[in-house]
């Protein structure tokens, strides 16, 4: 066993985003991927560190096997594809794994895993980026030394700059997989949570607007993320919903959505678009508000309501920071065996670690 930790995916976006902040820490990472060339002009800017060439996930995860890092951080999205193999190869190499999956099949499937974590004595960690670990932060914080609520609402604002470059197939892929296989509903559809299960829920719906600790406002609507299953767990409440900032507010975008949507399930159309959107050319932006927010509001069976917020910075750097911190804490041997959403296993301090800010009022009184 090396004490090495590698990053899968380490020329991609989150990938070097997360080999800074390892960096910053005082880890040099291993960078693994496929194009050799970019992975040594990659690795010269974030510490000089080796890398592995594999070819595809299978090849990956059998190097895994083979060199048998500590830590291995996976950002190769679609994670429902990549997750489960790379994890396995993990458990059998004795390397603790974190991934960056904000998707609620994604995050479902990993948790299948739990039983085969804890006899391995292994530490599995999904939704290490800013989608999940934001918002479970707060809730974490919210729920800490109180009894199990009633229900919780979670809201994520991110802001990013955006460098220049094409999407690229990980991100397209993961943004048009839907819910494949995911209890409650349809592919392309909503989900919540109703008395503990998941059920169906309209995209863009429960829509709220929310004014933000600096004054400006935003309307968050409900979007099936990690968030939204990190927030059960964290939480233990029967109802709860997330919602985002990225759904399209106009309300007539609202009310074609789920139809818009429900075209993805006609394969060839799914594949068409997710070629297009790959190709896709962004032009350099700056991030649109300084601070990028996850909120959470949770309410108890006595009435009480409580409500917080996270304040944090970029949201980019944020998810390249919450992987690093988590592979840093790991390294300390202070996981857990087993599978965790990234602030339940290692409490609120990790988002501060990662440059997050806590703001919580005043518990509120009853509510009505
Ligand atoms: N939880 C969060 O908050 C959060 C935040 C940001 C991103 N993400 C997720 O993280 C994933 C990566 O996003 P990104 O913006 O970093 O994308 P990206 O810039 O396109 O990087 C993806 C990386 O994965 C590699 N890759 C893609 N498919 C692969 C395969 N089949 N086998 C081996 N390597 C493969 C790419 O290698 P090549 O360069 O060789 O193609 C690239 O290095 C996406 O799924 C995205 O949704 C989550």
């Amino acid at each position: 066993m090396s004490a090495e930790v590698w990053i899968l995916g380490g020329t991609g976006r989150s990938g070097r985003a997360v080999a800074a902040e390892l960096v910053a820490r005082g880890v040099t990472p291993v960078l693994v991927g496929r194009d050799a060339e970019r992975l040594a002009r990659v690795a010269e800017r974030a510490g000089g560190g080796r890398t592995v060439v594999a070819g595809a996930v299978d090849a990956t995860a059998a190097e895994i096997r083979r060199q048998r890092p500590a830590v291995v951080i996976n950002t190769i999205g679609p994670f429902l594809s990549s997750a489960t193999p790379i994890a396995r190869a993990c458990l059998a190499a004795g390397s603790d794994y974190i991934d960056l999956a904000n998707d609620v099949a994604a995050a479902n499937a990993l948790l299948r895993l739990h039983d085969e974590a804890v006899a391995a004595g292994r530490t599995l960690v999904t939704g290490a980026g800013f989608g999940a670990t934001a918002t479970e932060s707060v809730v974490v914080k919210l729920c800490e030394d109180r009894p199990e609520p009633l229900s919780v609402r979670v809201d994520m604002v991110p802001s990013l700059a955006i460098e220049a470059g094409v999407m690229g197939e990980a991100l397209a892929r993961t943004l048009f997989e839907g819910l494949p296989g995911v209890e409650g509903g349809s592919r392309f559809g909503g989900r919540r949570y109703r008395d503990g299960a998941l059920v169906a829920a309209r995209l863009g719906g429960e829509a709220l607007r929310l004014t933000l600790p600096d004054g400006s406002q935003v309307t968050t609507s409900s979007m099936p993320l990690g968030e939204l299953v990190a927030a059960r767990r964290a939480s233990g409440a029967p109802s709860v919903v997330a919602a985002s900032s990225e759904v399209p507010d106009a309300p007539v975008v609202r009310a074609v959505l789920p139809a818009a949507l429900s075209l993805l399930a006609i394969g060839p159309l799914r594949e068409f678009l997710i070629r297009r959107m790959a190709g896709l050319e962004f032009k350099a932006r700056e991030r649109p508000r300084e601070y990028s927010w996850g909120h959470a509001r949770v309410r108890w069976a006595d009435g009480s309501v409580r409500e917080g917020w996270l304040r944090v910075g970029d949201a980019q750097q944020f998810t390249g920071a919450v992987p690093a911190e988590a592979a840093f804490r790991l390294l300390a041997g202070t996981g857990a065996a087993g599978v965790s959403f990234p602030a339940a296993l290692f409490g609120p301090s990790l988002a501060e670690a990662c440059g997050g800010e806590y703001l919580i009022p005043e518990p509120a009184g009853k509510a009505s």
